[in-house]
């Protein structure tokens, strides 16, 4: 792979934001070095993409997907990585989770991958997360509770119960595994670039096509990514002082963490994930407030946006879902201590005319979107130990244990 280095980066305090990056060859083959001298792209060469590539785990977030989408997403994951699914499928009055299962075990024995899948509402998760003192991710009935950020969690404890130093996220909707295979080579290429250990890369997309007028409109920014997006530059300019626009990816669900990264953030629930990550990171590391963690203060913090070549096709769930990603993106930066009163004055606006059309009772947006601690808090051995004796849906392909 073929990249540009970033043109520019906007820093608070130790964080640094990487402005979007180009590709300018998806595979620019084997041999190491460049023809001519280059000194504003970086390349990549199979082996350095495969070795880390080896430490990586994909967490693949999954309710009620086809799964012919699933199927296409799994064919497009490099064979080094380790599978990770988390499923919040129903399991009557059909069994879609069986179904999942099965599709799966199928399709690992051709792929000869290591695979792992688990139900996020397995009775047995719940009690072993509450034994551990892990309340933070568990809803009243004692399971995890329903939620995207939910299954990425449990998604992240099974990738560090692996020793995986990387972790990324794709969706399960995804309809081009082209497209999901560039999303991986993408988290390789940012970790490849990181100069810290704990680094975030998330994907721009080049276009998310839309059918209107029965043709295809290749847009480039969807309305909950354009609003998400303004408002976290806003944040980060009301914090600096200099208005911003280097943020473009507030809502990438495509995203990767390292380990050390992953395990000290907090994760807010359901679909307000992606935008928290930014604003967790600002509160953590921006230096705007005492920090519990001074080396990774120290070593400073990455965050890098690189376009993708292929566009963005997936499952279009309606206008209400977005509607409903929108105001968990405002509410989660409208929440942030960093936020300055005229900012969330200006958030609640427009979350008030979001929610014009539903209740006009005030929302208590941090009990809607609650927070989960860091998975750090979780003892390692005892979780893996307890998971591989207790959880009935934990299952395992590809000779793993
Ligand atoms: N495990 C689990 N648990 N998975 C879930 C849950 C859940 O409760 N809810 C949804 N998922 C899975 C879906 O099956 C899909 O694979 C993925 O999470 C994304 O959910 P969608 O409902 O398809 O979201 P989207 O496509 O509208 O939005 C995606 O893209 C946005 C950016 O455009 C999400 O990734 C958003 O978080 C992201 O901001």
């Amino acid at each position: 792979m073929k990249l540009d280095f970033p043109r520019y980066t906007e820093r608070l305090g130790a964080v640094s934001i990487h402005a979007v990056q180009r590709i300018y060859e998806l595979d620019s083959g084997k041999s190491k070095g460049f023809l001519s001298s280059h000194q504003t792209i970086k390349k990549f060469d199979y082996d350095e993409i495969s070795n880390i590539l080896h430490d990586m785990a994909i967490i693949i977030p999954v309710k009620e997907e086809k799964l012919k989408l699933l199927e296409g997403v799994l064919s497009g994951i490099p064979n080094e990585c380790l599978v990770v699914i988390v499923s919040n499928s129903p399991r009557s009055p059909v069994d879609r989770f069986e179904m999942e299962v099965g599709t799966v075990r199928q399709l690992g024995r051709f792929m000869d991958k290591r695979l792992v899948m688990i139900h996020q509402r397995d009775p047995a998760l719940g009690d072993i997360l509450k034994k551990l003192g892990y309340d933070s991710i568990l809803a009243s009935d004692g399971k995890v509770r329903n939620g995207k950020a939910e299954g990425m969690v449990v998604g992240l404890l099974i990738a560090r119960m692996y020793q995986k130093d990387y972790v990324g996220f794709i969706d399960s909707d995804n309809y081009v595994p082209g497209a999901v295979n560039e999303y991986v080579k993408i988290f390789a290429a940012g970790f490849g670039m990181a100069t810290t250990p704990y680094s975030n890369v998330r994907v721009s997309w080049v276009f998310k096509p839309k059918v209107r007028n029965n043709s295809l409109q290749f847009s480039k920014w969807g309305r909950v990514s354009e609003i998400t997006n303004k408002n976290l530059n806003a944040l980060l300019s009301n914090i600096t002082g200099f208005e911003t626009e280097v943020i473009k990816t507030g809502n990438s669900g495509e995203h990767a963490l390292s380990m050390p990264l992953a395990e000290s953030l907090h994760y807010s629930s359901g679909y307000s994930i992606e935008p928290y990550e930014f604003v967790d990171v600002f509160e953590k590391f921006g230096g705007l407030f005492a920090s519990q963690y001074p080396k990774m203060i120290e070593k400073g913090v990455e965050i890098f946006q690189i376009e993708t070549r292929n566009p963005h096709f997936h499952e279009d769930k309606g206008r209400a879902h977005l509607n409903d990603m929108l105001e968990a993106a405002l509410a989660t930066i409208a929440g942030s201590k960093a936020c300055p009163a005229e900012l969330k004055e200006s958030l609640e606006e427009q979350m008030a005319q979001l929610a014009e059309t539903k209740s006009h009772r005030k929302t208590d947006y941090r009990k809607k979107y609650p927070i989960i601690e860091p998975i750090n808090t979780v003892p390692g051995d005892d979780f893996a130990k307890e998971l591989r004796e207790k959880a009935e849906t934990f299952s395992r392909f590809g000779g793993l244990r």
